[in-house]
């Protein structure tokens, strides 16, 4: 039997600090429930400065405590990616990867990650921590999963 996968791509300018955590969020609460045969994730960067690299090491440090190995290699974000339901974290990046749309079934396709946040009131957007310190880190991977959690109650139950 053919398995249709949900496929989840999650977005931010570099991939190497918030995509990769959704990424490696997503599959240990995918994997936690025994679901894996049923979604393909994966996590991708509008920019190209850091391709190939492994996640910045501030991020890497902040999941491990938590007990996430963040080990992803950052990639940019093609045309191609429009296959995935995509997450994107700031109203930069959705307006980027908006403004690569062609048609409106793709941009349906666009959300913003902080959409499904419900643990922390008034939150918007999954800010950039890149410039900031480990309070920074530690409060994005804090969305992350809270986002994470309720995207994939959300997708078992769609
Ligand atoms: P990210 O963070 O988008 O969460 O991966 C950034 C990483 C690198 C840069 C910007 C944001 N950068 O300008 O190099």
């Amino acid at each position: 039997m053919k398995i249709n996968k949900k496929k989840l791509l999650f977005v931010c300018l570099g991939n190497i600090c918030r995509s990769p955590a959704a990424e490696g969020v997503m599959k240990s609460i995918i994997n936690a429930n025994k679901a894996n045969a049923y979604y393909e994730v994966d996590s991708a960067g509008i920019g190209n400065w850091h391709v190939g690299q492994l996640p910045d090491s501030r991020m890497r440090a902040c999941g491990l405590k938590r007990g996430y190995v963040f080990n992803s290699h950052a990639r940019q974000f093609t045309k191609s990616d429009f296959q995935y339901y995509i997450f994107v974290m700031d109203q930069e990046n959705y307006r980027q990867i908006t403004s690569q749309t062609q048609n409106e079934n793709e941009r349906k396709k666009v959300v913003m990650l902080a959409d499904y946040i419900t643990q922390h009131a008034n939150v918007k957007i999954i800010a950039d921590p890149y410039y900031g310190n480990e309070k920074d880190f530690n409060n994005a991977l804090d969305l992350i999963e809270d986002a994470c959690q309720q995207l994939f109650v959300a997708l078992e139950t769609s």
